[in-house]
């Protein structure tokens, strides 16, 4: 049994200025968690880890103890200290509470939420192996200039640099020491290192690292986790009943005074296609293939029944909805009057804004001789990658 000897520092008391989220960055939402969640996902499982310890915002203490203790599924000692002016002094304030039995210091950015379990371990184990400071490096892909005001003074050989990342590491004895003789403030805990003339080595970085500072690097991080969206459309027609009894269901609501449509369940054409393009959107087949007319269970039923399985069914293979859009096309019945009660309605079963149109077809055909309704929906999907939810 080795001994356990590893403290992670994550670093969540910034402000977030760039990002220019209502929230403190580390508490900003991404695919349903927060940025602090998500940095602390990989931590759990590693090796040797004694201790945990998160610098948060003075107003964000107990949610930063809160979602840690959700996060983190280890018996490993957790402090959440208050973080200080930058990101030195909260990072001060952290070593504070590092115990005396740590050897070994992981310093991390809240902001790089989705570096992986694999580059702590690659860290920890090149400090255990060089005995010296390491960090997360990466090449740089542009080419580098040199300026002083508008000039371009030269390129810069870009071969002999990288960018840093987080996490960092050290022997802790050492780190300590050298915040305890800091004498300037450093964008990162290597700098400061450095500056009292420590060595410091480098393992290669990961794209996921990279640090969320604006809000085009979430967009970014969106895109990389979800992937391009995936569009459905289905498409949905029902007559006109003959018994004078039934009632009109459209987008899972009742429209009093108007003749009810014929079906296997309440003919709710608006329901039956955007069940149709979510279910063609996520590749699980069509409102046939699902709930066909030889299930029972769905003589009848309103649309909400279809659509709450479907989204269920969607939910089930990772999948969110994005938004959604219907048109009913015909004579009758004429939207306007209960667009906002539909939108509400069908937005609140599928968790999406869902939007409703309407056309007629200029007296033409079936749907122009009032003989029926049809209804045509398109949605966009994601996918949510995300390691707190998969
Ligand atoms: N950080 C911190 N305490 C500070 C400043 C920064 O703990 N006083 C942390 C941030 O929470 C972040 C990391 O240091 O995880 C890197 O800092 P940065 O990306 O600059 O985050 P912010 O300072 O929050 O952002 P900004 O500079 O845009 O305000
Ligand atoms: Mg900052």
């Amino acid at each position: 049994m080795t001994r356990r000897d590893l403290a992670v520092i994550v670093v969540a008391a910034g402000r977030g200025e760039r990002l220019k989220a209502s929230a403190p960055k580390a508490f900003v939402e991404v695919n349903g968690h927060t940025i602090l969640e998500h940095s602390l996902a990989p931590i759990s499982a590693l090796a040797e880890l004694a201790q945990v310890v998160i610098a948060a915002p003075a107003t964000h203490l107990a949610e930063a103890t809160e979602i840690a203790n959700a996060v983190l599924a280890t018996d490993a000692i957790l402090d959440v200290v208050v973080g200080g002016d930058t990101r030195q002094q909260s990072i001060a304030n952290a070593l504070a509470v590092v115990g005396d039995e740590i050897e070994i210091v992981l310093v991390h950015d809240a902001a790089r939420a989705f570096a992986s379990s694999a580059l702590f371990e690659r860290v920890a184990d090149a400090v255990r192996a060089t005995s010296a400071s390491v960090i997360p490096a990466l090449e740089i892909a542009d080419t580098i200039k040199r300026v002083s005001g508008d000039r371009v003074e030269e390129t810069v050989d870009r071969s002999a640099l990288r960018s840093a990342q987080t996490p960092q590491g050290f022997f802790a004895s050492e780190l300590k020491r050298a915040y305890a003789n800091a004498s300037d403030d450093f964008t990162d805990d290597a700098a400061l290192m450095q500056s009292q003339g420590k060595k410091v080595s480098f393992v290669a970085g990961e794209v996921e690292a990279a640090k969320i500072t604006t809000p085009e690097d979430l967009v970014g991080v969106l895109s990389r986790l979800n992937g391009p969206g995936r569009t459905g459309m289905g498409v949905d027609v029902h007559r006109f009943s003959a018994d004078e009894s039934k009632k009109l269901f459209l987008g899972t609501i009742e429209w009093p005074g108007l003749p009810g449509l014929d079906g296997h369940s309440d003919g709710d054409a608006v329901s039956h296609a955007l069940v149709d393009a979510l279910l063609s959107a996520a590749g699980l087949g069509d409102i046939g293939s699902n709930f066909g007319v030889d299930r029972p269970e769905f003589s009848g039923a309103n649309g909400k029944v279809f659509l709450e399985e479907t989204v269920r069914m969607l939910a089930a293979e990772g999948f969110s909805v994005v938004n959604a859009s219907v048109q009913l096309v015909g004579n009758r019945p004429k939207v306007s009057g209960k667009r906002a009660e539909v939108e509400a309605a069908l937005s609140a079963i599928v968790g999406a804004p869902v939007t409703l149109g309407a056309t007629t077809t200029d007296g033409l055909g079936f749907l122009g001789n009032d003989e029926g309704v049809a209804a045509v929906a398109s949605v966009l999907i994601i996918r949510l990658e995300d390691r707190l939810t998969s």
